[in-house]
């Protein structure tokens, strides 16, 4: 009898079935919300792959002074306004010398670039040739060519754009870029590639970086050298600033060229000085040439530029000779550069960098690429280091005899080879007494080629500008599925998965009480 009576409500059925009903339920709806936010993470993971329709082409020529670049850039098609999308897929060098160099010979000019063209057309399927735009932009090689020669430039564009309308590609014409554009489509090119300008949240909106800075950009090219950042204070010299806007952002860019303080024409511009303040007619002893090093070069080299024939001696004979000496001193060679640098103009004005130039005091990171790099690169440095670090290995490159640089560099070419030291001694006189980088901020300055495989170059960001594939406007900017939205779902279906557990722990645990007390109140019983 007591034991009866002691069994009764735990074996009630009416008591238990109640409880195991709504478990199952329970348990049926954890699963069906865990399979639901699996399924939506996974659809918006993979959507480039669900949606992907192909990819899509454009071409690039950078007809730079010293010489032409072929670049080919891809990107899916129906992601074209996403931020880091487009991806250098190859990159041809044009054989021979820049495009300028044609000026009296254009029609020899589309051989050396058909070749580059051949190996272009082997990346790009046939049946999108039609569809993908050609642009040639020329810098200031041809800038220099046009301001000493306008129907010689025109006449190496007309050969350009003749063998262009033999190509199967769209060609969207050949032309020459200011330097200010050079210097924002750099840097432009160099903040798409880091990511500076949107970024992928974790619901795959497209955002603005959370306190994003930008990188400032400083090119190095053969007759030309840009500088272009954000300043500290947006400044009111409209003369050098352009208005930028991209992804629904506006940015006020200080942007400046140097035109004839490329590494080249800088380079040309010193020998000539140096003829004109050596003793001798036709002989230079050059300090920022290594030691041992001999070359013979023409009166048309040192003065047949536009930016030295201002400075042609009276009786210029294009065809004389000139022998140049090296003599391998490195503060001889710095103390030579300065010459080059014209600080009087500047007044003693703060906001000044050199020649009368505004600038802003620099600020934030900088990316140095072209020129900058390559020449950082064959002193052993690259990314950054410290001034201190850049001037010692700059010391010990300068002192190497010539006959000692095809064993420390890694590719070897006579004229790369003896102008290295020069350039780093130039580069270390623009940046830090033009541009006034410190030893503080010096190691803020990256010196980088590429990213990822692309190539840290103007010519991605004009095609990006020209093809219009940076809206201006954020709300043209693609998303997956609208970010509220799913937002909104993978909020309700975890919150729905959190409640079930709750109840079902919740109904676990009251069970197992519920046995407990059973098998405690049975003991007592049986006692
Ligand atoms: C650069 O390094 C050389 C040799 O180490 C040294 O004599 C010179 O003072 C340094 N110059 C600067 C500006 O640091
Ligand atoms: C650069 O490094 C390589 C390998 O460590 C060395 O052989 C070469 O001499 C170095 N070059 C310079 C310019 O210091
Ligand atoms: C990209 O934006 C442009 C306008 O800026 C628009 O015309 C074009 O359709 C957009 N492309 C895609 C794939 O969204």
């Amino acid at each position: 009898m007591f034991t009866a009576l002691t069994r009764q409500p735990c074996e009630q059925t009416g008591f238990r079935i109640p409880y195991k009903m709504p478990t199952i339920v329970t348990f049926v709806f954890l699963l069906l919300s865990i399979a639901v936010i699996v399924t939506i993470t996974l659809v918006q993971v993979n959507q480039k792959e669900v949606l992907s329709p192909g990819l899509m082409y454009g071409i690039v020529l950078d007809a730079g002074s010293t010489r032409t670049t072929v670049y080919v850039y891809q990107w899916p098609a129906e992601k074209e306004n996403d931020t880091g999308v487009v991806n250098q897929t190859f990159k041809c060098n044009v054989k021979g010398r820049g495009i300028s160099s044609y000026g009296s010979n254009p029609q020899e000019l589309a051989k050396p670039i058909d070749d580059c063209m051949d190996k272009v057309k082997e990346k790009i399927p046939f049946h999108l040739y039609r569809s993908t735009p050609v642009y040639l932009g020329a810098t200031a090689g041809m800038r220099l060519l046009r301001l000493q020669n306008e129907t010689r430039a025109n006449e190496v564009l007309e050969s350009v754009q003749n063998y262009f309308t033999s190509q199967p590609f769209e060609f969207r014409g050949a032309q020459i870029i200011t330097g200010q554009e050079e210097g924002v489509y750099g840097w432009i090119t160099a903040n798409y590639l880091m990511g500076n300008f949107l970024e992928k949240n974790i619901w795959t909106a497209w955002v603005h970086p959370h306190g994003a800075e930008t990188t400032g950009a400083l090119d190095l090219g053969g007759a030309s050298t840009q500088i272009s950042f954000i300043p500290e204070e947006t400044t009111k010299n409209s003369n050098y600033t352009r208005q930028v806007e991209l992804y629904g952002y506006k940015y006020s860019v200080y942007t400046h060229s140097f035109q004839c303080y490329g590494k080249d024409e800088a380079e040309k511009k010193l020998l000539a000085s140096m003829l004109q303040s050596s003793n001798e007619k036709s002989r230079i002893k050059n300090p920022c040439y290594p030691r041992n090093y001999e070359t013979v070069l023409t009166m048309e080299y040192l003065y047949g530029s536009f930016c030295t024939e201002f400075i042609r001696p009276e009786n210029y004979n294009p065809s004389q000779t000139v022998n140049v000496i090296g003599t391998g001193d490195p503060a001889l060679c710095r103390e030579s550069v300065s010459v080059l640098f014209n600080f009087t103009a500047c007044q003693g004005r703060e906001d000044c960098s050199f020649n009368g130039i505004f600038q802003p005091k620099v600020k934030g990171k900088f990316v140095a690429f072209s020129g900058f790099y390559y020449t950082v690169n064959a002193l052993n440095l690259t990314g950054q280091f410290s001034l201190a670090d850049f001037n010692s290995s700059m010391w010990s490159f300068c002192a190497q005899n010539w006959d000692q640089l095809p064993f420390i560099l890694p590719k070897f070419d006579e004229t790369y080879a003896r102008s290295y030291c020069f350039s780093a001694n130039y580069i270390y006189y623009l940046l830090v007494h033009g541009y006034k980088f410190n030893a503080e901020t010096w190691p803020q300055i990256h010196f980088q080629k590429e990213v990822g495989n692309s190539s840290i170059a103007w010519s991605l960001g004009y095609m990006l500008s020209l093809t219009n594939m940076i809206p201006p406007e954020s709300d043209q900017v693609w998303f997956p599925m609208n970010p509220s939205l799913f937002a909104g779902l993978l909020l309700f279906f975890t919150a729905m998965a959190l409640l079930c557990l709750i109840f079902l722990v919740y109904s676990c645990v009251v069970t197992r009480m519920r046995k407990n007390s059973c098998h405690v109140e049975h003991v007592f019983a049986a006692e």
